[in-house]
């Protein structure tokens, strides 16, 4: 065993399959360097975080001043930078999502929406699709449907999945838009079966990234407020992917005008030089908290260096206009995309929004059979990923699903360079096909 990995578990992974594993030693604007000196393009922003690319120079610098005046302060303290921040996130955010709540990650984050949510409604219950992950603590794996949640069922009580919108083999056998969304029906069946004085709240990702490629149709999200306000249910967006630009507006849920109750935050709110995570609350229920002892927080959060950080992101995004940039270069991902998926025999569908895209392989076109059914174990994904490193660049697959999710600062000659080299990984996936 290779002495780098020797005393490190890799997560998500079966220990020995992991062949290789990359010793990255640098890394600069989109590119990052293995020790033996191979580029990668980072077409996935490290793990869809790294949305100002590598060594950005104006954060770096507000890491090395912030450490150097203020570095460990508790949470109970505020700080220039904690106001500021909280003021500019509240000026982004949609409607009246006001007040900000800190933690270190976006697992942390969603736990602590998924708490709020049952305090403050006093209801058990959280609804999640099937078709989502929101973390790695026991109460966000367990409540998503993502497969990995397998391992730590039957998992905490009070969670009910249901099946989400996918469009391209809908669980419901309709075709969007004539299906009316008939899913979001069936969901509101679900929740009268379940009783919907019981359900605090319904947690949706806007475009799951992490356990797939399945962005909600048009009007879904609309159509989930109507739900919860007929309920009194709270509707959480985990923007934990979708956040900061990400799919072309500031928010996933801007795409459709929703206000959400509460909403999740990480990933590109520090773009990766620190952790953070977030949860906004609507100011009607932050006030919940003025007269009410909030028995929730954590040592380093908000940590000055990370709120360093998500300051100089939100400058760097909007004096970059980096939203309608990701959304510029968006459309050209996705043409290109659509143009390699016909060069393949194994790509049954492209979906995409803003720079982040996902490409669904099939090992029959024609009867859309997944190139790996879920919840089957298969060592194809570990060795596309493979291919795509040979080839020099950085992508995630699951199961049977290619993800693209580049830093928001990409130019069109990168979508070149990734397209030349995912159609000589594609090609390698056909030569794996039966004969058609
Ligand atoms: C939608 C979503 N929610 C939550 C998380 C968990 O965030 P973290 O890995 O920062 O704990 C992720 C991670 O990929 C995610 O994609």
């Amino acid at each position: 065993m290779d002495e780098y990995r020797r005393h490190y578990l890799i997560p998500w992974s079966v220990q020995e399959r992991e062949d290789p594993v990359l010793v990255v030693s640098r890394a600069e604007g989109v590119y990052f360097y293995d020790r033996e000196g191979r580029r990668y393009l980072d077409f996935l922003s490290q793990l869809f975080h790294c949305h100002l690319g590598h060594g950005h120079p104006r954060v770096v610098r507000a890491l090395q001043e912030q450490a150097a005046k203020l570095a460990c302060l508790s949470p109970i303290f505020l700080t220039q930078e904690r106001a500021e921040l909280s003021r500019r996130l509240a000026a982004k955010l949609p409607g009246d999502l006001n007040r900000v709540f800190y933690v270190n990650s976006g697992s942390e984050a969603d736990d602590i929406a998924f708490t709020l949510a049952r305090l403050i409604t006093k209801r058990p219950k959280i609804f999640a699709k099937y078709r989502s992950y929101h973390g790695t603590t026991y109460s966000t794996l367990g409540v998503a449907g993502d497969p990995r949640r397998i391992a730590v069922e039957p998992g905490p009580p009070g969670c009910v999945r249901f099946y989400d919108p996918y469009c391209y083999r809908c669980d419901f056998d309709k075709t969007y838009p004539d299906c009316n969304l008939f899913c979001a029906d069936a969901l509101e069946r679900q929740l009268q079966m379940e009783n919907p004085a019981t359900v605090a709240a319904i947690v949706v990702e806007p475009f799951t990234g992490a356990a797939g490629g399945f962005p909600v149709p048009d009007g879904y999200l609309r159509r989930l407020r109507e739900i919860c306000d007929r309920y009194g249910i709270l509707l959480i967006a985990d923007e934990v992917i979708t956040g900061f630009g990400r799919t072309g507006a500031w928010f996933g849920v801007d795409h459709e005008g929703v206000v959400p109750d509460l909403m999740v935050l990480a990933k590109g709110l520090t773009a990766g030089y620190a952790p953070l995570g977030a949860v906004a609350l609507r100011e009607p229920l932050a006030r919940e908290w003025e007269s009410r002892m909030l028995p929730l927080g954590s040592t380093f959060a908000p940590h000055p260096l990370a709120c360093a950080a998500a300051l100089a992101c939100l400058q760097e995004y909007e004096e970059r206009r980096l939203v309608e940039h990701a959304r510029a270069l968006g459309e050209i991902l996705a043409q290109q995309l659509r143009d390699l998926a016909r060069r393949h025999r194994c790509v049954g569908d492209v979906r995409s929004k803003g720079l982040l895209a996902c490409l669904e392989l099939v090992s029959d076109p024609v009867r859309k059979t997944p190139l790996v059914p879920p919840n089957t174990d298969s060592l194809l994904p570990l060795q596309i990923r493979r291919q795509a490193w040979q080839e020099g660049i950085h992508v995630f697959v699951r199961n049977h699903l290619i993800l693209l999710a580049p830093p928001l600062i990409i130019e069109p000659a990168h979508i070149e360079e990734a397209m030349s080299k995912l159609d000589r990984v594609l090609a390698w996936v056909d030569e794996q096909l039966p004969l058609g």
